[in-house]
Formats: C-alpha cells, structure tokens, sequence
C-alpha cells in the first residue's frame, strides 16, 4: 500500500503548472453518452477517478483512447449495456452522472446508488426528484436506480430544494434531449457547470444562464461530438497556494483561473498573505506571522468545502495566541482530519459542524492515515511545516484527485516522497 514521506522544514519556492479539474471532466466525459460518435477532450488528469470513469464508460460500450493528457471517446449507436454497476459507482459516487444522459438518450437507466462515503451519506434525492419530474420512472430495487421514461424526458421547471453540484449537472444533461424547455431554478453555479454547459452548448445544445442560479436549456434534436478543452483545477490550485502558505514560501500558480479562488485568495489576503493575480497566474508570497482568520464553506462562489481540511492545516500555523472557527455547511462529516492534525500537535477542537483551531502549533512528525481525497492533501500540506519525517498511509484516496501531487511539491523544494 502506497505511502508518502514528507519531511519537513523546506520553504516551497518557484512555478507549478495546474492540471485539468477533476470535477470538470467528470460530467464531461458522460456527457459523451448523449451522442454518438468520437468527443476528444484536452487537458485531462491521470487520476483513478478519471480511470474508473473510463472503465464504466467501457462497460457501456464506448470505445476509449488515451494520448498524453487528451482523451477520446468514441460512443456507438447502440450501448452494450445501460447498467452503471455498484463495483464501479461505489469506488466513485460520480457514477451517478451517468444517469441523465443514459435516460435522455436511450430510455433507460439502471444505475447503482452511491454509498455514502467518509465525508457524509451524499444523498441524490433531489437528481431523482428532478428527473420525475420530466417523466422518469424510477425505482430503487436492491440498492439500484432503474430508471424509465416512455419517449422522451419532457422539459420542465424545476426548483433545486439545494444547489447540487451534480444534480444540477445530470439535470442539465438530461434537458438537453427533452421535449420542450427545461429550466433549472436554483442551480449550482460553480465553474465545472460552466465548463459542462460550454461543451454541451458546442455540441449543439443551447443553455443559457450556467453559472447562475437560474439555468435555461432549450433542447435541439441532433447534438454533434466535438472536442474541449477541461478547465485547470480551482482545487488543486487552492491546495498548491496553501502549501506555499503554510511553508512561508513565495510560489507561482500557473494555467489556472485566478477568478476561481477569489473566496480563498480574499481569506488569504485577510490572514496577511500576498497575493498578485494575474490573467492565468497567482503568486503567494508569505508575511514573517499570519493572523487567524474564519471560515464558513458554501456553495460557489463561497469558500470551497473542498479546501476546508488545507486551510484548516495552515491555521493551526497563524500567530500564537490567535484562533480561528472553520465552519463546515456542505457535508456532514468532513472533520475527520482534526484527529490527524491532532496527532501532528494541532490544537482544535470540534463543536458538531464548527472547529476551533488555535495558532502557533509546533508540529511533529508522526504516522498518519488519510480518510479521503481533501484530508490526504490537508495532512500533507501540516507534514510540510512538520518538524521531522510524516508519513501519510492510505494515499490511495489522494491519487483519486490529484495528478502527481508530490512531484508538484517536490518541483517547489519539498523534501517529499512515494513509498511503496
Ligand atoms: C461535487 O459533489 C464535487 N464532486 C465535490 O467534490 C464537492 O465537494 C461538492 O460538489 C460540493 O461542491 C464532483 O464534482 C465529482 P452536491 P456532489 O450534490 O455533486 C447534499 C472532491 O473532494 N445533496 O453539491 O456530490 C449532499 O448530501 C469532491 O473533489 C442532497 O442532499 O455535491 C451534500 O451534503 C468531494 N441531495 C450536499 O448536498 C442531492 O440530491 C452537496 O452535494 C444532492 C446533494
């Protein structure tokens, strides 16, 4: 089982270049299932969760092909299979992005409900709502959604009870191979939708509004493969900022969207970092102490619960005598990096959804197990500023999100390696 060692100390300094978003190119390659023929699809990270796409993909009968960082999927007509097996989906809930543009295209879906994960039960009530109401039949038989429509999915409003990241993604696929006009109240509005809705609009689809909380899609009857190129990771380059934060390093971020972070670069800038941005660039430098500063996670374009564990790491750094509350509102059980940290040295302490993180920790090195994706780099960012050798366990769950993390850190001056 794949291990990383950090050993800490080391100053991050230089350039990195971000890769493609995870969370964009995942809607993107099932939006490959609404029609038939070859999509190609740019700057696309080596990531498991991007393989087990690929294998579910193939399990429908799609043809792949992988050159570099570009991705070819060539869909038939007909499908091998319309089924999204627990294997698969339980390995990655976003499996159930399938279910949209299975049901638009060919009538029917059956795909296994995502498990909850460690992070919270990750319901899907609300894709499911959403889809009845544009006609579908859905039952859920022993831990499967079999879905049906008779003829085609009908267009419709519909008001989001929340603003589901990948609900408002399948219902968008969904809509644009409806009868009629869909229009999608509430909406998530982060930068993957925007992404998503770019590619369907260019295959033909005609969406308006992505990125607000009020999406309309008008559907056409053809849609035509094209190719996209998947936008940079507002995460991962939020993670790679943080790790020349907590350092007290001077790094450039590059190829990535500046506008994408502005909640997490704000925070920074309140904490007493230096920030300069330029059109695909940010650079960091870093204040001799930094003040602690508050958090609260929200849908986009508010703080990302996805950078709530890094950002936690680097307060426990801010001055001594201060303190900071990180306020998690998206899911239920993202904490379970605070023990961790805590094994590190970190002084927090949890109340239900909120955590006190008190400042000037001095941390040592210690074996620690990562839970999932965001709390792997949370653990590796605290090992960076570590006195003596961290080892993280189980970084399986950081390769599911992130492209060769520990090279990027390396490539800055970390003292960071792999360990099988
Ligand atoms: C996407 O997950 C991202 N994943 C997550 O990133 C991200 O944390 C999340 O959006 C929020 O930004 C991908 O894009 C592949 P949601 P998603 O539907 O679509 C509840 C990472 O680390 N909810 O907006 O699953 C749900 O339980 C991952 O890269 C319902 O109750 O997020 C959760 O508490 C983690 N019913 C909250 O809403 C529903 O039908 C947010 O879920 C749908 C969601």
């Amino acid at each position: 089982m794949d291990k990383i060692s950090i050993i800490g100390g080391k100053k991050l300094r230089g350039t990195v270049k971000v890769s493609g978003s995870k969370n964009a190119v995942l809607p993107l390659l099932f939006s490959s299932l609404l029609v038939e023929g070859e999509h190609i699809f740019h700057n696309v990270p080596f990531l498991k969760d991007v393989e087990t796409t690929c294998l579910l993909l193939k399990y429908f009968g799609c043809e792949i092909k992988r050159e570099e960082n570009s991705l070819k999927i060539k869909k038939q007509k007909k499908l091998q299979s319309i089924k999204a097996p627990y294997q698969l989906v339980r390995q990655m809930r976003a499996g159930i992005l399938s279910l949209g543009p299975l049901l638009a295209k060919h009538g029917s879906a059956e795909v296994s409900l995502p498990g909850g994960c460690a992070i919270g039960t990750r319901a899907v009530d609300l894709h499911l709502k959403g889809l009845r109401q544009m006609g579908a039949h859905i039952e859920l038989i022993r831990g499967l959604i079999v879905a049906r429509v008779k003829g085609r999915l009908k267009g419709t409003r519909i008001l989001l009870d929340y603003p589901t990241v990948g609900g408002t993604e399948n219902l968008m696929m969904a809509a644009c191979l409806a009868e009629g006009p869909t229009f999608i109240e509430n909406a998530a509005r982060e930068p993957e939708i925007v992404d998503l809705a770019e590619y369907l609009n260019k295959m033909g689809a005609d969406i308006q509004g992505a990125g607000t909380d009020l999406i309309c899609i008008t559907p056409k009857r053809i849609l035509y493969p094209t190719e996209h190129t998947v936008i940079p990771d507002r995460i991962e380059a939020g993670t790679l900022l943080l790790a020349g934060a907590i350092t007290r390093g001077n790094i450039c971020i590059s190829s990535c969207v500046p506008r994408h972070l502005d909640a997490v670069l704000l925070k920074l800038e309140e904490a007493g970092f230096f920030i300069k941005v330029d059109e695909n660039s940010i650079e960091l430098s870093a204040p001799s102490d930094f003040s602690s500063v508050n958090i609260v996670t929200s849908p986009y374009p508010g703080f990302p619960t996805d950078l709530q564990a890094q950002f936690m790491a680097l307060m426990t750094q801010a001055k001594p005598g201060s303190s900071s509350t990180i306020r998690e509102t998206i899911f239920e059980n993202r904490f379970m990096h605070i023990q961790e940290l805590v094994r590190l040295g970190a002084d927090i302490h949890l109340d239900t959804h909120t955590a006190l993180v008190k400042g000037g920790s001095l941390l040592q090195g210690a074996p620690v197990t990562a839970t999932d994706l965001r709390a792997s780099a949370c653990l590796i960012l605290a090992a960076l500023v570590a006195r003596g050798e961290t080892l993280v366990h189980r970084i399986y769950h950081l390769d599911r999100g992130y492209e060769h993390l520990e090279k990027k850190l390396s490539s800055l001056g970390a003292n960071i390696k792999r360990l099988k």
